[in-house]
Formats: structure tokens, sequence, C-alpha cells
């Protein structure tokens, strides 16, 4: 123990099974200490030093060294080891975890503690088991719900890359083709729940994950409310969860009565948000949004961004409709309506951003990944066109 009663990062780092003492032991032999001067192992500096050196050669990530230098040891939930904290959303912390035994890795996502009052975690428990039924590649799949202590959570599948809005903030405006393919992947998504009688309800940039090759997958289905009917003793029952950048009029006006419609008018502002960079309604407080929805004419998308096409717009329109019976009615007939300006049959593959037109980083990283084998390839076939074309010269100049 240190002075302070605290257990001190060597014994944290032991303690929580991250590391033995032997792998501790062997960093610290490694660390190169100027002339004379000896490790101290208790001060805080060299704790600093020594997770940095653990970090360096692999053995810890910056996370798991900040909470271990922080004093905790606890890095498991039930089963599960938290390996990274992902993010902090409306929900909860979310982590990368990975199963003890099975090893598979997953999202943990806790639940906050006002949430995780013995409804709400009833009904979570036995919605976790309806979603578990369902499997769709573009639907993040519930895995497991657990509880550890008075600790609830949550376990889904992992999905690496960005959520939509990350992408949107670090890359700007997605080029139409782009945000068609993975608009229209959360629309095969939502085809797929609706038919299943499931409603999501919190339809938004943040909740579409996409993948470094421009897979998309919806997430946090069913928890924003309860699945089927809409029962009164639901902590969640007629609740807005989260952001009112996205809700329809028809939620704003009757929130007890969840349809597609909700879904496709979100799917349409997520879209909007996706080509402009903007929300469709920016300013105020969430109740001026909220009216917003309801009353106003979001600022037209093609003055935010030229490139985009009329048509384009049109669909956009068309899944915004304020009234329910002038939107896009399914979701199938969103992928069918952008269909027309996918790259390609399936689909652009890469993260295309606009209005520059500029390839992202992902195509980038791509095209510099590739450059080696580019080179390699090419190069013999540069050669033997030089040597054809010498040697037919010297055909044609020797008598
Ligand atoms: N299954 C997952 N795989 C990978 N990252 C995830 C997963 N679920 C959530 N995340 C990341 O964690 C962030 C926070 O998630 P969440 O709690 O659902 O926040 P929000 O309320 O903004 O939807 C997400 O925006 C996303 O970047
Ligand atoms: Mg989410």
């Amino acid at each position: 123990m240190s002075q302070a009663g605290r257990p001190t990062f060597e014994q944290c780092a032991v303690l929580s099974g991250l590391l033995t003492q032997q792998q501790i032991d062997e960093a610290r032999a490694g660390m190169r200490w100027s002339e004379g001067e000896e490790p101290d192992a208790g001060a805080t500096p060299s704790d600093k030093q020594l997770a940095d050196r653990l970090i360096e050669i692999g053995l810890l990530n910056p996370w798991q060294a900040t909470q271990l230098l922080a004093g905790r040891t606890k890095f498991t939930l039930g089963p599960y080891i938290m390996v990274d904290s992902i993010g902090q959303g409306g929900m909860g912390q979310v982590f990368k975890a990975q199963h003890g035994k099975m090893g598979r890795i997953v999202a943990v996502k806790v639940l906050p503690r006002d949430k995780s009052t013995p409804e709400a975690v009833q009904s979570f428990t036995r919605e976790i088991r309806a979603l578990a039924q369902l499997d769709h590649p573009k639907l993040v799949a519930a895995l497991d719900a657990g509880q550890d202590g008075n600790v609830y959570f949550l376990v889904t599948e992992y999905v690496p890359g960005a959520d939509l809005r990350k992408l949107v903030r670090e890359h700007g405006p997605l080029a139409m083709e782009t945000a068609a393919s993975i608009v229209s992947q959360v629309a095969e998504a939502l085809a797929y729940a609706h038919a299943k009688g499931i409603v999501h309800r919190d339809v938004k940039p943040a909740n579409v994950l996409v993948t470094p090759d421009g897979q998309a997958k919806l997430s946090d289905l069913g928890l924003s409310g309860p699945l089927h009917d809409a029962a009164e003793n639901d902590p969640r029952y007629g609740k807005v969860v989260g952001t009112a950048d996205y809700l329809s009029p028809d939620q704003v006006r009757d929130p007890w009565t969840p349809t597609p419609a909700w879904d496709i008018y979100s799917l349409g502002c997520t879209l909007y948000y996706s080509v402009t960079g903007k929300v469709p309604f920016p300013g105020g407080t969430a109740t001026d949004k909220a009216r917003a929805h309801c009353e106003l004419r979001p600022l037209n998308p093609r003055r935010l961004n030229p490139q985009l096409t009329t048509e384009f717009a049109d669909v956009m329109a068309d899944m915004m409709a304020k009234e329910p019976s002038q939107r896009i009615a399914t979701a199938e007939e969103v992928v069918r309506r952008l269909s027309s300006f996918l790259a390609g049959p399936t689909g652009t593959q890469a993260i295309r951003t606009s209005p520059t037109g500029a390839w992202s980083a992902a195509v980038r990283e791509a095209m510099r990944a590739h450059w080696p084998l580019a080179a390699f390839v090419l190069a013999p076939l540069v050669l033997t066109a030089a040597v054809l074309l010498f040697w037919s010269l010297v055909r044609m100049l020797l008598p």
C-alpha cells in the first residue's frame, strides 16, 4: 500500500488481473533511467512513467493505464472484461469488452443509475430477450443483458469504425452516393424491424455505426421505448429520449403511438445531416426544435451543399414530410428511392465527402496501403513494354 493507504499503480495493475508482477518487473527493467538514478516505484511520477512504458510495449492501453493510475482495479462486469472506453451517450457509458471465457469482442452499455430501477431493468431484460431473436446484417445484434452488483448492462455486437455523427464531424458532409448508401442500409434494417412490428423511435446519426469499408448498422433498437404495445407502466412510456433534432411532428404530437412513419422522418433528418453537416433546425431549446419540426420548413439542403441534385433533395423532402400521409410510407420505399443515387451495384464501399468531393481518409489510406502493390504489379509490365518497344525499333532499323 502507498502511504495514503491506497493501492499503488503497480498493486492495482496486479490486483486487476491485467498484468502479472513479472510483466511489471520486466517493463521496469527495460526502462532507461538516467545515470545513477534508481526507480522509485511508490512516487507518482514513476507510476506515470511506468504506465507510459507499459503502454509503449503494448501491455496496457491508455484507458486502462488511466484507470489504474486512478486506483481502479475492477475491469469486469459479469463475465465480460472491459478493454476500452468507446463513448458516453444518452444511455450511459459504452465499453469495448471481451467475454472472459469465449474471447468474443462485444460492446457493453452500462445503464445509468436513474435507469436502473427494478421496473426499468425488468422491461430492459424482457426486451433484450425479444431483441436477441432479431437477426439482420444491418442491425447491431443484441447479445446479452446482465447485472453485476447494482450495475446493469447490455451487451451488443461490437462494430468497428465510427458512428455517422462522428464521421460527419470529422470529415464534413458526405457525398450524395455515400450518404445514400449508408441511409439505404439503415432503411433495410428498419424494413426488417418494422415487419416484426418494432419501431426504433430514436433513429439519429449517433445510432448509425459505419465500418471503415462503408458497411452501416443501426444500433439501439428498442432501447428508447417499449417494443410492442405501449405498456403504460413502462417508465419510458410516452417519453422522448435524447435529442429533439430528429423528432417527427407526429411523435411530438402523440408520443404514445409509435409508427414506422416516425423512423422514416428521423431517417430523413439523418440523411439531411449527413449531406449538409447541419441538423434541420439547429437553433433553440428542445421545445423550440420540437415546434420547428411541426411548423417550419428546414433550410433548403442545396443551399448548404450545392452538389446535391434536385432529385436527391426531393427524396429527402419526401422522407421529412410533416404529414405522415404525405411521407414516404415504408422503409422499403426509401431503399428503392435511394437506389438511383448509389455509386455502384452494391453502393459505395468507401466514404466520400462533400462539397469538395475529396476522398475520405479511409480511401486515402487504402490507396496509400495499396501503392506498393500497384508499383510491384506495374513495374514489370512497364519494363516488358519498354523492352518490346526497343526490340521492335531495333528490328525496324536493322536491314
Ligand atoms: N455496438 C457498438 N459498437 C461500437 N461502438 C458503439 C456501439 N454502441 C455504441 N457505440 C459508440 O458509443 C457511442 C455512445 O453510444 P450510445 O450510448 O448509444 O450514445 P447515443 O445516446 O449518442 O446513441 C456511440 O455514438 C458510438 O460511437
Ligand atoms: Mg446510441
